[in-house]
């Protein structure tokens, strides 16, 4: 039996129930939320689909923490997110108080769960989570590079004209604006990125990844992205309950990893039953390793903002 819970039941935490449910990748999922019955209208609605999608899953929704009880995974999306002119740090403040509370409920509640942390920003609320919790660091990580990836490899796609589905790519780092796409490692059908488009198409896809959260948020205006995110966290938990091994970016911790320590932030790893089973480093060249660097201490600046409330 795998249980799973949703923290924040709005947009993305719906979008990761209802993939999950119309995946069938799990057995339960129950929503939680602090918006009284809403939840609960959201997991009835849900079941109500069920014989449509033909998913004998268990999805329910709740305002009561002590419901995550049992759950192998608990999924924090409950936080704020950005408006337009808004930068992912700026949401800090207010998400760190969610985050406080939501933890000590998954350790009261759900002690043996692993937690991936969604809200923003995201690394830094995830090195939050695992000081708050006290989980061991390969069970609490963080969802943003499948997003960044998927994003890149949606622009290469409408670029270069081919589908979706032969494209390979890894972006690594924080999730912001200095995130590294990287196009050394990116191939279609095993064909070098360069084969396809010249440096100035891939220069611009690149800036454009950098920028997909903000480019929704200025489209939407009243939130950010949740089709996308949602569905990407969905691919994390059927990794760990399928135990796949799938080799995927992953807001990770990282100790003596790339020249860093003491940090989340965006890098491939293998996601299995253990959760973060290995982070696996890949060789950079300077330029690479320089922009990793400069992603990682945007995150290690939002770490000491708040490193005084982790207690
Ligand atoms: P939303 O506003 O639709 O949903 C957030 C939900 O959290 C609300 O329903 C709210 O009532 C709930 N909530 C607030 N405090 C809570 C608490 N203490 N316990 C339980 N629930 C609580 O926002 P949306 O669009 O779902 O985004 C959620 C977060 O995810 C934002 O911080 C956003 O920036 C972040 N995000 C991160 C992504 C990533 O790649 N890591 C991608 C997309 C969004
Ligand atoms: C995004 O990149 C909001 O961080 C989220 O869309």
């Amino acid at each position: 039996m795998s249980k799973i819970a949703v923290v924040g039941a709005g947009f993305v935490g719906e979008t990761v129930a209802i993939t999950l449910v119309k995946n069938e990748s799990v057995d339960e999922v129950v929503l939680l939320d602090i918006i009284e019955d809403m939840p609960a209208g959201k997991g009835l609605d849900m079941k109500e689909s069920t014989p449509i999608s033909n998913s004998d899953i268990k999805i329910w929704g709740s305002n009561d923490y002590a419901d995550m009880e049992g759950s192998d995974i608990v999924v924090v999306t409950a936080g704020i997110p950005r408006k337009p002119g808004m930068d992912r740090m700026d949401l800090l403040k207010t998400n760190i108080n969610i985050c406080k509370a939501v933890v000590g409920n998954i350790v009261k509640f759900s002690p043996n769960a692993m937690i991936i942390y969604v809200a923003n920003p995201v690394d830094v609320l995830t090195y939050a989570a695992k000081e708050l919790s006290g989980f061991e660091t390969h069970k609490v990580f963080g969802m943003a590079g499948i997003l960044d990836t998927a994003r890149y490899r949606a622009f290469i796609s409408m670029e270069a004209n081919v589908s979706v589905k032969d494209i390979r790519a890894m972006v690594l780092g924080g999730h912001g604006d200095s995130m590294v796409p990287l196009p050394r490692y990116t191939s279609i059908g095993g064909v070098p990125l360069s084969e396809f488009l010249s440096q100035d198409k891939i220069d611009s896809i690149v800036q454009r990844t950098r920028k997909g959260g903000g480019e929704i948020v200025a489209l939407l205006k009243t939130g950010s992205a949740y089709y996308a995110p949602g569905m990407a966290v969905a691919e994390m938990v059927e990794a760990i309950i399928k135990d796949q091994k799938r080799v995927l970016p992953v807001v990770a911790y990282l100790e003596d990893k790339y020249g860093f320590s003491d940090v989340y932030a965006g890098a491939p790893v293998v996601l299995g039953r253990n959760g973060v089973e290995k982070v696996l480093e890949i060789s950079l060249n300077e330029e690479e390793l320089n922009a990793y660097t400069t992603s990682i201490s945007h995150v290690k600046t939002g770490i000491e903002e708040i490193r005084g409330l982790l207690t």
